[in-house]
C-alpha cells in the first residue's frame, strides 16, 4: 500500500453526472470535496436525457405539485415511497428555478417564462388529460443541466479527478474511509481517503442488447457497494423506454409524443388508443412499451418486424390535433426548433427525415428504478429498518430513494438527480463538519489490486466480449419487458455459468496506460453480478407491477407484494429481504390511463 498515492478530502463523490455535480456543488459549501469520474465530466450520461425536467410551474396551464406527486405515485404502480415523492415534487419547483438562475438556457415562452411540454403520465388530475409540466431546453435538457452544473462546480473550486475509475469502497465495520481508484492514463491505483463517500455512478443498461445507455453504464458503483455489504433495492424493476431507434437503442425522446407525435403499427393504426384510451401515446412508459411488444407479437410490427413507427410529421400530428379539437399546429420550423437532436440522430443514423417520414422505434433498456437504498437525504441505508451507514451516500440513478417505485415517469430522473443530489450534498457538508477522518486500514487496496492482477495475467482463454454478448442476449430474451418463472430460471442458469466462465477471462492488453481492455473486463464482472441480482429479485416477485411484467402472474398483488425488495450478497449467493412501502395520501388502486 505504501507505493499507492493517497489523497485526502472530506468528501469524495464518485460520478460527475447531474447528481454527482449537484451534490458536489452543495457539499463544497462546507467541506473539501473531490469528484472522481471514469469519464470527462461533461461526457456523463445525464447529457443524454433529452425531453425535459418536470416541475409544476404552471407556466402554460394550471398545475400543482400535488398533481405531479399523484402522477409519480400512480406511474410507480404504488411502489414509490410517498414521503420521498412529496419532497421530489415540491422541491422540483425551486430547484428548476435555481437551475434557471445558474444560467441554464431553457426554451422560453413569449412572456419570458420557461417553456413546458407534455410528457408521459403527467396529467391534470381533475380532467385526466395531459398537462404541460416538462421544462426543456429543446431536446437537450440533460446536456444543458450537465454543462450548467459543471460550470458552477468549476466556479466553486470543486476538485475534479477526470478519468479516475473507482473500483472499490473502503469500509471498516459500519464506517467508510474512502475509495480506491485507477488513474486510467497511467494504470496506477490511488487511494482517496475521506470522511464521506457519495456514489452517483448511474445505471446498468449495458446488461441488455438494445439500450439507450452509453458504454460506460456498467453498474460499477452499485456493485462496488454490493460487494462491501450494501444491499440493492428493487432490482427487478428496470425500465424499457418505448422509443429507441430500431436496433441501435438510441433514445428518441418522449418529447416527440409530448409535441403531438403518435405511435403507429403496420396497419397505420394509432394503437395506443386501445391500450390507454384517455392519454393514449402519453401513457406511462411501462404501459407503452408493453403495448408495442404486444403489437409486434400480434404480427402488427412494421413489415412483420420488431418495430413500430413514431410519426411526428406535421401532416399526421396536425390531423390528430384537429381531431382532438386543439387549435395548435406544427410545421417543419417547429420540429427543427423543439426536437433538433432527434432529427439529427435519425437523419444521421437512419437516413430518415422525421419531418417527412415516420421513425422506426422499439423499446430500449433505459433506466434502473432500483439501486443503492437511501433515505431522503441521500444517506445509504443497509437493512429493512433503514439503518444508516454513516458517511455513505448515493444519489441519482444508482440510488433508490425510492421515488420511482416500479416505473419511473419521464423527466423524473432529472428531477431526482438535482433534488436528491442537492439534499445529499447538503447533508454531506454537515456530516463532514462533525465527523473525524478515521485511519485507513492496513492493505486497504490489496484485495482489488489482486483482482486486477488476476484479470491482467489470466490465461484462461475466455474472451470478455463473448461473455458480454451471451449475457446481453439472455437478459434480452429472458429478463426483458415480459418475464416468466421459466425465462427467469433460464437466465439465472446461464448467468451462473457465465459467472463461472468469468474466472477464465483473458485479455489481450497486458499494459498499464489506458488499458481499457482491462477496465472493460472488470466492468463485465460488475454487469454479470448486477444481471444476476436483477434476475434473482425478479424470479422471487410473483406478481406484475410497473416495469416487472410476469406473464405467469399477470396481476398486481398488493396483499403480498406491496413491499420493496432488498438483495444482499452473501459469499457467492444472494439473500432477499423485504421492507414496507411508505404510503401517504394515495392508497393503491388500479391504474387506468
Ligand atoms: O424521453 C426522454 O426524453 C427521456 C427522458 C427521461 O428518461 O426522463
Amino acid at each position: 500500500m505504501s507505493s499507492i498515492k493517497t489523497h485526502t478530502f472530506d468528501a469524495v463523490i464518485v460520478g460527475a453526472g447531474g447528481a454527482g455535480l449537484m451534490a458536489a456543488l452543495y457539499a463544497s459549501k462546507g467541506a473539501k470535496v473531490a469528484v472522481l469520474s471514469k469519464l470527462y465530466p461533461t461526457r456523463s450520461h445525464t447529457g443524454a436525457a433529452q425531453g425535459g425536467i418536470s416541475a409544476a410551474l404552471g407556466n402554460l396551464e394550471e398545475d400543482r405539485w400535488e398533481w405531479h406527486a399523484y402522477d409519480t405515485v400512480k406511474g410507480s404502480d404504488y411502489l414509490a415511497d410517498q414521503d420521498a415523492v412529496d419532497i421530489l415534487c415540491q422541491e422540483a419547483i425551486e430547484t428548476v428555478i435555481e437551475l434557471e438562475h445558474m444560467g441554464l438556457p431553457f426554451d422560453r415562452l413569449p412572456n419570458g417564462k420557461i417553456s413546458q411540454r407534455r410528457f408521459g403520465g403527467h396529467t391534470n388530475n381533475e380532467t385526466g388529460k395531459p398537462v404541460m409540466r416538462a421544462c426543456h431546453a429543446a431536446d437537450r435538457t440533460g446536456h444543458m443541466i450537465l454543462q450548467t452544473l459543471y460550470q458552477q462546480c468549476i466556479k466553486n473550486e470543486v476538485t475534479f479527478f477526470d478519468e479516475f475509475h473507482v473500483v472499490d469502497l473502503i469500509r471498516v465495520d459500519n464506517t467508510v474511509r474512502g475509495v480506491i481508484a485507477i488513474e486510467i492514463a497511467t494504470g496506477e491505483f490511488h487511494i482517496f481517503h475521506s470522511k464521506a463517500v457519495l456514489f452517483a455512478t448511474g445505471g446498468w443498461g449495458r446488461c441488455w442488447e438494445v439500450t439507450s445507455n452509453a458504454h460506460s453504464l456498467t453498474g460499477d458503483g452499485a456493485v462496488v457497494c454490493l460487494r462491501r455489504g450494501i444491499p440493492l433495492e428493487d432490482m427487478e424493476f428496470f425500465q424499457f423506454h418505448p422509443t429507441g431507434i430500431y436496433k441501435l437503442g438510441i433514445l428518441i425522446t418522449e418529447g416527440v409524443r409530448g409535441e403531438g407525435g403518435v405511435l403507429l403499427n403496420d396497419k397505420g393504426e394509432r394503437f395506443m388508443e386501445r391500450y390507454a384510451p384517455t392519454i393514449k401515446d402519453l401513457a406511462s412508459r411501462d404501459v407503452v412499451s408493453r403495448a408495442i411488444y404486444l403489437e409486434i407479437k400480434a404480427g402488427r410490427g412494421i413489415g412483420g418486424k420488431n418495430y413500430v413507427h413514431l410519426d411526428v410529421t406535421p401532416e399526421t400530428v396536425n390531423k390528430y390535433l384537429a381531431e382532438a379539437g386543439e387549435t395548435r399546429r406544427i410545421d417543419r420550423a417547429y420540429i427543427e426548433a423543439k426536437l433538433p437532436d432527434i432529427a439529427d440522430f435519425t437523419r444521421t443514423y437512419l437516413g430518415v427525415d422525421p419531418v417527412k417520414e415516420p421513425m422506426p422505434v422499439q423499446p430500449t433498456a433505459h433506466y434502473a428504478m432500483g439501486g443503492i437504498p437511501t433515505n431522503v437525504d441521500g444517506c445509504v441505508v443497509i437493512d429493512a429498518n433503514n439503518t444508516v451507514l454513516p458517511g455513505l451516500y448515493a444519489a441519482g440513478e444508482v440510488a433508490c430513494v425510492s421515488v420511482h417505485g416500479a416505473n419511473r415517469l419521464g423527466t423524473n430522473s432529472l428531477v431526482d438527480l438535482v433534488v436528491f443530489g442537492r439534499r445529499a450534498g447538503r447533508h454531506m457538508a454537515e456530516y463532514c463538519q462533525g465527523a473525524d477522518l478515521l485511519p485507513l486500514p492496513e492493505g486497504a487496496a490489496d484485495e482489488v489490486v489482486a483482482e486486477f492482477e488476476r484479470i491482467r495475467n489470466n490465461k484462461g482463454g475466455v474472451k470478455p466480449y463473448e461473455l458480454r454478448k451471451r449475457m446481453q442476449h439472455t437478459m434480452t430474451e429472458n429478463v426483458g419487458v415480459f418475464r416468466t418463472e421459466e425465462t427467469l430460471s433460464t437466465a439465472l442458469t446461464e448467468l451462473r455459468e457465465l459467472r463461472q466462465a468469468y474466472q477464465d477471462v483473458e485479455i489481450d492488453d497486458k499494459g498499464k496506460r489506458f488499458n481499457t481492455d482491462l477496465l472493460e473486463a472488470w466492468e463485465l464482472g460488475c454487469l454479470l453480478e448486477i444481471a444476476e441480482v436483477t434476475a434473482v429479485s425478479a424470479l422471487a416477485r410473483k406478481e406484475s407491477r410497473g416495469g416487472h411484467a410476469r406473464d405467469d402472474f399477470p396481476k398486481r398483488n398488493d396483499e403480498e407484494w406491496l413491499k420493496h425488495t432488498l438483495c444482499h450478497k452473501e459469499g457467492d449467493s444472494y439473500r432477499l429481504d423485504y421492507k414496507p412501502v411508505v404510503i401517504g395520501r394515495y392508497q393503491p388502486k388500479e391504474r387506468v390511463y
